[in-house]
């Protein structure tokens, strides 16, 4: 017995120092919990530590891995260890944007919602809705994800709301802008409208009608009102385009986006195109931060109203050879869209493949010194100025003057193109209240803007506006 208590004195001893230690080590993570609960409590009440944390938690949640619905292409598995961009969810948000209250993602396209960021590429663009007569042409030719910005103030909204059924219900091409459209509205808040929808359903419910009683297609909305009883025409406004510009391009998930006027046609098979060629040749991406900024333009062509729209460069060739298309604004401004090399990319005969290469390259400098290129980029390329309208005209030479001041690269693709809208602009003097806006803003321009461009973006001489 005496032994056997001998023995059991030392393990006595053990297991109370254990159970010390233990107590103490629950005591600690008491206080440590405790520690936890009142700084995170604390960060509730100073506003901007709240503000921080929400913004943590929802990055949080963005991270949450749910591989959506179809997997990642192989394509889009190599633009990912290439690009490592990350997919935002198109979700519906009221936003301010300057004056402007936005409805971001109003209405989303049905595969645009499912795209990751390296699937395709985004064509965004803006208008009001005069402009929804090229949305269908833009999205059966696309095939890719559309983000649109809609101008709609004050009552404009719901002639607005009445073209996005029709065009989501009664074209041939209805699917394709189902498919692939996102919708956004903006309006001032000086000029809202009496009501806006909340959802995507409450547009989606509104009645439309596709057929008149006697069996013939019912006009669209946007022909039925005449321009004089436009809100936007009415109240003396101008047109924001570059606003519009602006918000249609931060609301696209691609990584690559194409910063286009939907009067502008691409050509077909385009972004497959494109992100094969990326594939196939990754040095045709400037992704070292140390190289000078890099976009991708196309040459753009106009054709004689009544013409067909040229699917791909023979099509275009063959109305170009017949004096039917032309490059764009030859009359107006040739230099605005002249392309280094055009003459050898004219010359040059399409291959069956219309596989896509960098056709040339140029700075925005000499002759390109005016230049107003449309081009594929990644979304990084400096802002529209938003203090630019329409009517003022110049809205696109700005931006190319920050890009010039930064050193940007135009790398020309081939044989891609866009072509407008059918019918050529001619330059008559009848546009004289666009000119009076253009006089003042050209002054503007002059006196504000690229002063501050110089400090923002840098000096270089060679560089207009
Ligand atoms: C994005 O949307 C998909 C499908 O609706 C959903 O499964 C996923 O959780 C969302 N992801 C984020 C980060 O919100
Ligand atoms: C616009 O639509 C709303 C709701 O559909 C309606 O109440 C309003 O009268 C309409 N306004 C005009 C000017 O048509
Ligand atoms: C059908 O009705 C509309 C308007 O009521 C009219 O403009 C159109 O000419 C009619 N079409 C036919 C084929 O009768
Ligand atoms: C319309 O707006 C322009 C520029 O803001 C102004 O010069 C003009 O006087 C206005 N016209 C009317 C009828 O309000
Ligand atoms: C890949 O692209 C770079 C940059 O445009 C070009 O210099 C190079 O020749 C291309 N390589 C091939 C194999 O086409
Ligand atoms: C352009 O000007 C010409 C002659 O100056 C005139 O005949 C023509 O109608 C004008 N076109 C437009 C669209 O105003």
């Amino acid at each position: 017995m005496a032994k056997c208590g001998n023995r059991m004195w030392p393990i006595l001893l053990l297991l109370t120092v254990a159970l010390v230690l233990v107590w103490r080590n629950l005591q600690q993570a008491k206080h440590l919990s405790q520690a936890q609960i009142s700084s995170r409590s604390r960060s509730h009440f100073t506003f901007d530590e709240s503000l921080y944390t929400t913004e943590e938690f929802s990055e949080d949640y963005q991270q949450v891995e749910q591989p959506p619905i179809p997997p990642l292409t192989p394509r889009g598995q190599l633009l990912q260890q290439l690009l490592k961009c990350r997919t935002r969810n198109l979700t519906f948000e009221r936003l301010q944007h300057g004056e402007y209250w936005l409805l971001q993602n109003l209405i989303v396209g049905r595969k645009s919602r499912l795209m990751r960021c390296t699937e395709s590429i985004t064509y965004t663009t803006n208008g009001d809705y005069t402009f929804f007569d090229n949305l269908e042409m833009v999205a059966e030719r696309w095939r890719a994800p559309i983000s649109f910005a809609i101008h709609a103030p004050g009552y404009d909204l719901n002639t607005t709301l009445d073209s996005i059924q029709y065009v989501k219900n009664c074209l041939p091409g209805s699917e394709y802008i189902n498919d692939f459209v996102t919708f956004h509205l903006y309006f001032s808040n000086l000029h809202m409208p009496v009501n806006v929808p909340h959802n995507e359903a409450e547009v989606l419910q509104r009645p439309f009608v596709c057929e008149l009683k006697n069996g013939t297609q019912a006009p669209p909305p946007w022909t039925l009102r005449p321009r004089e009883a436009m809100y936007k025409v009415a109240a003396n406004l101008t047109y924001p385009i570059n606003v519009g510009r602006n918000i249609a391009r931060k609301a696209a998930n691609t990584y690559f986006i194409f910063a286009c006027d939907i009067e502008l046609y691409p050509s077909v098979g385009f972004v497959d195109q494109f992100l094969d060629m990326v594939v196939a040749n990754q040095s045709i991406l400037a992704l070292d931060p140390k190289q000078p900024g890099r976009v991708y333009p196309l040459p753009v062509f106009e054709l004689q109203a009544g013409v067909p729209v040229p699917n791909d460069k023979a099509q275009l060739l063959a109305l170009y050879r017949e004096g039917l298309a032309q490059t764009f604004h030859k009359k107006m401004c040739a230099s605005c869209h002249k392309v280094p090399g055009q003459e050898q990319w004219l010359n040059r005969a399409p291959s069956v493949t219309n596989e896509l290469h960098v056709w040339s390259e140029a700075l925005r400098e000499k002759e390109f010194r005016y230049w107003e290129p449309f081009y594929v980029s990644d979304n990084k390329e400096p802002i529209f100025d938003e203090r630019v309208t329409w009517e003022g005209q110049s809205n696109k030479r700005i931006q190319n003057y920050a890009m010039c001041l930064l050193g940007y690269e135009y790398h020309v693709l081939h044989p891609a193109f866009l072509v407008h809208s059918p019918g050529i602009k001619k330059n008559n003097g009848t546009q004289s209240t666009r000119q009076i806006y253009a006089r003042d803003m050209t002054r503007f321009i002059k006196t504000k803007i690229e002063p501050e461009y110089r400090v923002l973006y840098g000096r270089r001489k060679s560089c207009t506006t």
